[in-house]
């Protein structure tokens, strides 16, 4: 498997946002992470349809689209039309899950579930059919630069093992909050294939640098499993 690495745009300078969409691609980036938040499920509110359709004509990265969003089966379709290539539903949402990630699908797009530091990885075990991608959540969502939560670390390796185990190889699973050189060490060491990080990167004095660094290095440490 191929260590990804996802640069997330809620860390991006707000005023220069189509710039710094394009410079993650220029510096390497596998793809593009966008947040969006309603105030119910998260304490915030974040980007919309039209921040990823702007993305969308900026970059021709991958957009990996994060819903925190209580009824992500109404915006769905808008998100996919904007330009959307993955998206992310909670599995703490209140929609019925395995028939919004079949919809995805339908869609043309790739279907991805997402789990809260809190939840535990069984709620996914009957989903897994269903996805292309398993985000876990190592920050409570809402906000970027919170410090990661290392609590998560067992339930990525448990996820990647059941994984595995039911011959899903191809299964990305990502990992999301408090990402930087470290963390994204232990996330793969633990069977987490896809970084995402906001702060660390969009933060970095050379972000071209530290995206390879993060790259090579969660390469070299990647759960063997996983490989
Ligand atoms: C948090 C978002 C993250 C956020 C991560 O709710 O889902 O994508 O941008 O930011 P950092 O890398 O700063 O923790
Ligand atoms: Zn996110």
């Amino acid at each position: 498997m191929k260590i990804k690495i996802l640069p997330s745009l809620l860390a991006a300078d707000m005023g220069h946002l189509a710039d710094e969409a394009k410079k993650a691609e220029d510096c390497g980036a596998d793809a593009l992470h966008l947040d969006v938040m309603d105030p119910h499920f998260v304490p915030n509110i974040g980007m919309g349809p039209a921040i990823v359709a702007m993305a969308k004509k900026v970059v021709s990265i991958p957009l990996n689209v994060h819903l925190m969003l209580s009824r992500p089966d109404q915006f769905i379709s808008n998100f996919i039309e904007a330009g959307a290539d993955s998206i992310l539903i909670h599995v703490e949402a209140e929609c019925a899950i395995p028939d919004q990630l079949a919809r995805i699908r339908d869609l043309g797009a790739r279907a991805g579930i997402t789990i809260n530091p809190d939840t535990p990885a069984e709620m996914l075990f009957s989903v897994m059919d269903k996805v292309d991608e398993v985000l876990c959540m190592s920050v409570h969502p809402g906000y970027g630069g919170q410090s990661f939560i290392p609590e998560v670390l067992p339930k990525i390796k448990a996820i990647r093992e059941f994984a595995v185990s039911r011959g899903f190889n191809d299964l990305d699973i990502l990992v999301d909050g408090g990402i930087e050189l470290m963390t994204a060490i232990q996330c793969a060491e633990h069977g987490a294939n896809v970084l995402v990080s906001g702060t660390a990167l969009y933060g970095s004095a050379d972000m071209k640098a530290d995206i390879q660094a993060m790259r090579d290095q969660a390469q070299e440490h990647l759960m063997p499993s996983s490989e």
